[in-house]
């Protein structure tokens, strides 16, 4: 197998959630170009404009007129989120303060992830939230006037720190969040540029009372844990070189990059510039022989999505690879541990669970037999990668699912396959 040529990544799907609710919330129209084409994205458009934000589709370039902090409407209908946890958490915190009620609702897989972990400090700073069974949607969130809040958070999770965040630029009030693990921080940075006055002291950041937010320029940043597929598949190729231009390189998101060098990985990271305040340069791939790590917890959060893709090619990689401290890949689009290990042993690996991770043996020998995703989008891309190598022969039972986050994938990896 020869991989080659060059890619441009989509826009980052977690860069790209954000500037549609900050923008939404600014004074002033902002230009938001290489807007994330994903369903996910999709989806926080969507709710957006049920809240009375005026959002033309167009992942090319996008106009907004924000409505001011404060600004948002009653939606006539409850705000569907599809499969996006992004979209629901973070919207959330948005609305917490205004004076009218919401209800979220989900697909299945949205519908069974855990939502307690953002009401509970929402709650703490003086909204009114409703869940079912007090954990999953449809949850209801009663707007109020909000306090300040200084809140250690017992998971290192993004979204919950954005909720946050978002709940104390809409009530204008300050708020603080420890989290145990730095998670990825766009949200901060964002706001920072956007003219918000965020500190942040190791885990613990700051946001000011915001009496408004500057509209935004940007030109969103690749998505590097969409740029991960491509490399691993390179990775696993006889020879090739790939280069995957203007990613997003922040070092919350490039984990996947320093594990994979652990693995005796051949991929170079060039930085080149900046924009929207994020890092953004180019990585070069190519074939290498990998070897088995073990990755510890504090790793996690820098890798949490690509997790699944490191897994497919621990399988290919000599020796044993072990994964730890990673319950939370429990909580995701699917329970990713056990969809992993049951279709790394459908495919022909030897694979042993664990409560917060896996261990996974590698083998040379060919894969073989059907993957079953449960719709899980980045299961089906990291699998992919493997299906798409010719040594083996793998079926991917819902191949279309990629579009929840990487709607061009099977197209782009085929660009780059010899
Ligand atoms: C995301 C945060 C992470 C990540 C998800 C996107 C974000 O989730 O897994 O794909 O954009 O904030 P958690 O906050 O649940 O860790």
């Amino acid at each position: 197998m020869i991989v080659d040529g060059e890619l441009r990544p989509p826009g980052d799907k977690s860069i790209s959630h954000r500037a549609l609710l900050l923008a939404s919330m600014a004074k002033g129209t902002s230009r938001i170009k290489r807007l994330s084409p994903s369903v996910d994205v999709q989806s926080t458009a969507r709710v957006l404009r049920m809240l009375g934000v005026e959002i033309p589709w167009s992942p090319g370039e996008v106009s907004i007129n924000g409505l001011g902090i404060g600004g948002l409407r009653a939606p006539h209908d409850s705000l569907e989120c599809g499969n996006s946890g992004t979209t629901a958490r973070l919207t959330a915190g948005l609305i917490s303060a205004s004076a009218f009620n919401c209800t979220f609702t989900g697909d299945i897989s949205l519908s069974r992830r855990p939502m307690r972990r953002i009401a509970e400090p929402l709650r703490a700073m003086g909204a009114h939230i409703t869940l079912q069974d007090e954990e999953h949607l449809p949850m209801t969130v009663s707007g109020n006037s909000l306090h300040s809040i200084d809140w250690s958070s017992d998971v290192a999770s993004a979204q919950v720190k954005s909720a946050i965040l978002l709940a104390g630029l809409a009530g204008r009030v300050a708020v603080s969040v420890t989290e145990p693990v730095m998670s990825r921080d766009h949200t901060e940075r964002m706001l920072a540029r956007m003219g918000a006055s965020v500190t942040v002291a190791k885990q613990r950041i700051r946001l000011e009372p915001c009496e408004y937010l500057q509209p935004l320029e940007l030109n969103v940043p690749g998505d590097p844990s969409s740029s991960a597929y491509p490399v691993a598949l390179a990775t696993l190729a006889n020879r090739g070189e790939l280069t995957i231009r203007a990613v997003c390189l922040n070092q919350t998101r490039t984990g996947f990059y320093r594990v994979l060098s652990r693995m005796g990985g051949n991929t170079g990271l060039r930085l080149e510039g900046e924009e929207g305040g994020e890092p953004v340069g180019t990585i070069e791939a190519h074939h290498a022989a990998l070897r088995g790590v073990r990755i510890s917890p504090d790793e996690i959060p820098s890798i949490i999505d690509e997790l699944p893709v490191i897994a497919c090619l621990a399988a290919r990689a000599d020796g044993v690879t072990t994964i730890t401290g990673a319950g939370e890949l429990r909580v995701k689009e699917s329970d990713r541990i056990s969809n992993m290990v049951s279709n790394l042993r459908q495919v022909g690996v030897i694979v042993e669970e664990l409560a917060d991770g896996m261990r996974i043996t590698g083998t040379d020998a060919p894969l073989k037999g059907r993957v079953v995703t449960n719709a899980d989008h980045r299961v089906a891309m990291a699998f992919g990668v493997l299906a798409l190598d010719n040594r083996n022969a793998i079926d991917i039972d819902q191949p279309g699912c990629v579009a929840v986050s990487y709607p061009d994938y099977w197209d782009d990896m085929q660009s780059i396959l010899r």
